[in-house]
């Protein structure tokens, strides 16, 4: 694996672990985070090592949101690489995630501001400790949530919650994320990565192919009509027979039938 500048990259048990590694600056994305986290995730895209992805942040900070110098001020005057790099902040966190064959947690450790909400929303999944702050900043500064941030919050919370912090700005904890819907679910800070890598094992252990049919279904689905999404699902369907070599019925189905598992209750050992 690559080493980036910007990141830390572990791998255990199925699952890769993507520190954001900028403490000094409470991990905040700068143009390098940004170029370092697309390429981090095209190399894993590809790393059977990798059945599952989580991202965090190092230290007690999950992420200060866009590098408020070096993006907005120190490429003000320099038009075109604003731009590129902006197109490529928008792109790993709004797509490259969503769309991402592989099953993305976010661990949120600790600050989660504005630029951040995207990653999380990005992701398929969320935790965060009880006390993280997540706040929407923006509107501190004098800004709105731009980039994919105003994006983000449409496809996830409810109008009144993200019109109400967006124009507030005012903090939430993680408690506070979950009851919105923001996140799965916040766990105690000193439980929140034992948590988090259980389930991130517990779905890295399920079929690789049925997990990436699961999370298309799900995402793609959502942009279409119903004819479409029909066409979709039986097309789906036939991809995981030729990707498993229709392992569902030869064998999660065919073991349930010889009463070798119960699959309401349990996985599949294979
Ligand atoms: N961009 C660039 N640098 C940052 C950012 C950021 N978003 N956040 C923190 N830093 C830097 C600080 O400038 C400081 O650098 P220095 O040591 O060279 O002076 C260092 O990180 C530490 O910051 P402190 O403010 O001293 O740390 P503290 O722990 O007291 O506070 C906090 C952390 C709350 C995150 C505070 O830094 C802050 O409010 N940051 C801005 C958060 C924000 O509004 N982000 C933008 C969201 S909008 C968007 O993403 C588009």
């Amino acid at each position: 694996m690559t080493t980036y500048e910007t990141l830390l990259i572990e791998k255990t048990d199925g699952c890769a672990v993507v520190t954001l590694n900028r403490p000094a600056k409470r991990n905040a994305m700068n143009p390098g985070l940004h170029r370092d986290m697309t390429a981090a995730l095209e190399e894993l895209r590809n790393d059977e090592a990798a059945k599952a992805v989580v991202i965090t942040g190092a230290g007690d900070v999950f992420c200060a949101g866009m590098d408020l110098k070096e993006f907005f001020v120190e490429l003000k005057d320099k038009p075109a690489e604003y731009e590129a790099v902006w197109k490529m902040a928008v792109e790993w966190r709004g797509r490259t995630l969503r769309y991402y064959p592989k099953p993305v947690i976010a661990m949120v450790n600790g600050y989660c501001f504005g630029g951040a909400f995207s990653i999380v929303e990005g992701c398929d999944l969320a935790f965060a400790a009880e006390d993280a702050v997540f706040g929407l900043s923006e509107i501190n500064f004098k800004l709105f949530p731009g980039g994919c941030v105003s994006k983000s919050l449409a496809n996830l919370l409810r109008p009144r919650d993200a019109l109400y912090y967006g124009m507030t700005g005012d903090k939430f904890d993680g408690v506070e994320a979950a009851r919105i819907g923001f996140i799965n679910k916040a766990f105690p800070k000193d439980k929140l990565v034992e948590e988090t890598m259980n389930i991130a094992r517990k779905i890295a252990a399920k079929d690789v192919h049925a997990l990436r049919a699961t999370k298309d279904g799900y995402r793609f689905s959502l942009e279409m009509s119903w004819e479409a999404a029909m066409n979709y699902s039986m097309a789906k369907e036939l991809e995981l027979v030729q990707r498993q070599s229709d392992a569902w019925r030869k064998e999660g189905i065919q073991d349930f039938l010889e009463g070798k598992y119960k699959p309401g209750l349990e996985t599949h050992p294979g």
